[in-house]
């Protein structure tokens, strides 16, 4: 006894220290840690001990790890163990856009203030590991969850994930990147197995993970609730073993998705670090503690103690979650945080305002001026709901959140602005689909005459958190706009021909009624400063300059993931292919010549941009070179505005099938009314690799290659040929 107290003060002294530490220290302090701890000790901390948070060693000092959800605010405190929120009331936070939004302003450095501004907050609460971002592809426009992620390019996601992450952990907040791997949709996640080519594995799905273990240094990555390859994700061989922590040098903390964990033997070998969520159910172990019954508990200190486990097994996990927790809660130099702070609401607002995308505008419907003879009638339920409510794990309790009817109320003080609701759904419940509480005809015959009365009608409808809409849990069930919307739409439009429409959604909806509005705004998930961004866009104040991070197909079946039928989306409910391979999103619509209603890039602003000069700087490249293109741009209007340069990669004669283009580089240029803007966009030949499945590696193929740069994927300006001559494996 006196031994272990002497042992445990000698340690908790050194922790003064902590600071000074580089990582070589740390890795020492870890090996002198190590033999201090019981088998039991250490298998602890490998299991949840509440819904949030894993158990330290109290005898040693050593914290627990605490968590929260992720990606866009910290979430309101839950109970020790149950779905519940606490109650708490001095949780409440900054909500700031969702993903969708942050991937629309194609700007690296917003997802860094994003980063910092949304770990300020997670370590003011005293979070450990905030649950975020996610970064699953955008396959189909059915997933319930595309709003938590970050588009359907591998290359856009992958540079704004970086940022934003080493945003996080500035705060000595580990950001834990999610769903590894292939959790594309939340329909049957919690088991369908994912078949998918080695080459749209590598190619689509992983390199965002790769660029958020390997360029944003990630301290933690969730497993996704889905089998790929026969394995669940949560402890895959191939995946966590193999990939990320071999292959890229992982060095941080698998977190299961909570549930996510099936099987001790694999948790115990397949790469699984620590294990959250499962159910609590049916105690075997402990009928004291319930936690202990967790894979990872009791099942594996059996397994230990019989040795069909060796030690350093346990080792390895207690050693990569020591070294997090002296990356967080022990790095004694650690910032305070900070909590709905002016500048957070700032970066919240400046996110919005950069990622709404504006998609139509007939005889310049938008920017409306505020004017005294002007009635504007504002419908549509999405103008006053909260969208911070539902949506499952990512909901937030934000300290206020202002709606685009407030948001347009407090801007236009000159016309005069009335609403109506036209249509309503159910209030938000995780699982479950409420009805709605009003008549659907009283509500849309009220907004007709309402519209009938304006000179313009601004109507904001949409998706929303509710479960078959933009929501964990569950997918879209029609791929149109829900709750009589459309209905709706016409009638106002039979009313009133100034129709403009503000679409809330994280997803690409049908719009077969889009010929008749004048004007569309893509507003995504905006958070607490909704209403402000929004009304700074439709009045002028703010020109808009975000861009589409996925194609809106015109019909569902334009999409590649829904063009081979059931077993590629949804699946048979045990198993489902990805059909469509590499070509995912654009790079199906271009391939295939299926012209998208919306392309991937798109997106309008108030004032022209004319993009020439554009050049590269040689014709002809090896494997390791860089090509340099360079393109000036020209505010062609009277309003300063922004654009995003783009350019797309296509191998000309391919030994394999390929997209037409793929993403490679882009520029956000922010230009005054006249000015002309010089840009340059760096290209590493490098990246011009396409994985090849014959030697399982990547492969840069010799020959010519079209560089492709516009401000859309289909809104090309110039097309470059150049050539590569040496194959990075001669
Ligand atoms: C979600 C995760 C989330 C976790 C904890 C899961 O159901 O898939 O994204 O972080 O719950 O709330």
């Amino acid at each position: 006894m006196k031994k272990i107290l002497l042992i445990s003060f000698t340690w908790l002294g050194s922790l003064a220290a902590i600071a000074q530490y580089n990582s070589q220290e740390i890795e020492a302090k870890i090996d002198s840690i190590l033999p201090l701890l019981t088998l039991k000790e250490k298998v602890a901390m490998c299991h949840a001990q509440s819904k949030f948070s894993s158990p330290g060693v109290p005898r040693l000092g050593i914290p627990e790890v605490w968590m929260s959800d992720g990606p866009h605010g910290v979430r309101a405190e839950i109970s020790w163990d149950s779905w519940a929120y606490a109650g708490w009331t001095n949780d409440s936070i900054t909500a700031f856009p969702a993903l969708t939004c942050l991937a629309a302003t194609f700007n690296d450095s917003l997802a860094h203030a994003y980063g910092v501004a949304v770990g300020e907050e997670a370590r003011y609460r005293e979070k450990d590991i905030l649950l975020g971002p996610g970064v699953n592809i955008y396959r189909t426009p059915m997933n319930g969850r595309n709003f938590e992620y970050m588009g359907e390019d591998p290359y856009l996601a992958s540079r704004l994930v970086v940022p934003y992450i080493k945003g996080v952990q500035k705060n000595g907040v580990a950001a834990c990147v999610k769903h590894f791997a292939l959790n594309n949709q939340e329909r049957w996640r919690d088991h369908i197995n994912v078949e998918v080519s080695d080459r749209a594995l590598y190619e689509i799905y992983l390199p965002a993970f790769k660029a958020a273990v390997q360029e944003g240094k990630a301290w933690s990555i969730m497993g996704a609730y889905n089998q790929f390859r026969g394995q669940y994700c949560c402890h895959n061989e191939l995946l966590l073993n193999q990939i990320l922590k071999k292959d890229w040098g992982f060095d941080g903390v698998v977190v299961t998705d909570w549930g996510g964990a099936h099987d001790t033997k694999e948790s115990a070998l397949y790469g699984l670090d620590i294990e959250m969520g499962t159910g609590t159910n049916g105690l075997t172990y402990s009928k004291v503690n319930a936690y202990e019954n967790y894979y990872l508990a009791g099942p594996f200190l059996e397994m230990l103690e019989e040795k069909e486990v060796e030690e350093s097994v346990v080792d390895d996990k207690v050693r990569r979650i020591l070294r997090l927790i002296y990356r967080t809660s022990l790095a004694s130099n650690r910032p305070l945080g900070s909590v709905n702070t002016a500048a957070h609401h700032a970066v919240a607002r400046k996110v919005a305002q950069e990622g709404i995308v504006l998609l139509k505008n007939d005889n310049d419907f938008f920017p409306i001026e505020d004017k005294p003879d002007l009635k504007i009638a504002v419908i549509g339920e999405n103008a006053i709901r909260m969208m911070t409510k539902g949506g499952g794990s990512s909901e937030l309790k934000p300290q206020f959140e202002i709606s685009p009817l407030q948001g347009i109320e407090e801007r236009y003080k000159k016309a005069t602005i009335t609403y109506s609701m036209g249509y309503a759904s159910g209030a938000p419940s995780y699982g479950r689909e409420n009805p709605p509480p009003f008549d659907k005809d009283s509500l849309q015959q009220a907004a007709v005459q309402a519209a009938s009365e304006a000179d313009l009608v601004l109507f904001v409808g949409g998706l929303n958190k509710n479960h078959h809409q933009d929501c964990e849990g569950g997918d879209r069930k029609q791929f149109d706009l829900p709750f009589g919307q459309i209905e709706l739409i016409d009638a106002l439009y039979a009313t009133n021909k100034k129709l403009g429409v503000v679409m809330v959604s994280g997803n690409a909806v049908e719009m077969s009624w889009l010929p008749k509005v004048k004007g569309l705004i893509q507003a995504w998930y905006l958070g607490t400063e909704t209403g402000h961004a929004l009304a700074d866009v439709i009045s002028g104040d703010v020109n808009p300059s975000g861009k589409l991070p996925f194609s809106f197909p015109k019909n569902l079946e334009d999409n590649g993931a829904h063009a081979f039928g059931k077993i590629s989306y949804p699946g048979d409910s045990i198993n489902q292919q990805y059909k469509e391979d590499i070509l995912v999103g654009y790079r199906w619509h271009d391939t295939k010549k299926i012209e998208p209603l919306f392309s991937f890039g798109y997106g309008m602003s108030y004032t022209d941009f004319s993009i020439s000069q554009v050049a590269s700087d040689k014709t002809s490249y090896a494997s390791d070179d860089q090509i340099l293109v360079t393109y000036e741009v020209k505010n062609l209007g009277g309003l300063a505005g922004a654009e995003v340069v783009q350019a797309y990669v296509g191998k000309i004669k391919s030994s394999v099938s390929r997209a037409t283009k793929e993403l490679k580089g882009y520029q956000k240029i922010m230009l005054q009314p006249g000015k002309v803007g010089k840009g340059q966009l760096k290209i590493n030949v490098n990246d011009l690799a396409y994985y090849d499945e014959s030697i399982s590696d990547w492969k840069i193929e010799t020959g010519d290659y079209y560089i492709f740069v516009g401000n859309a994927s289909n809104e090309i300006v110039k097309k470059l040929r150049i050539s590569v001559t040496k194959d990075s494996k001669s």
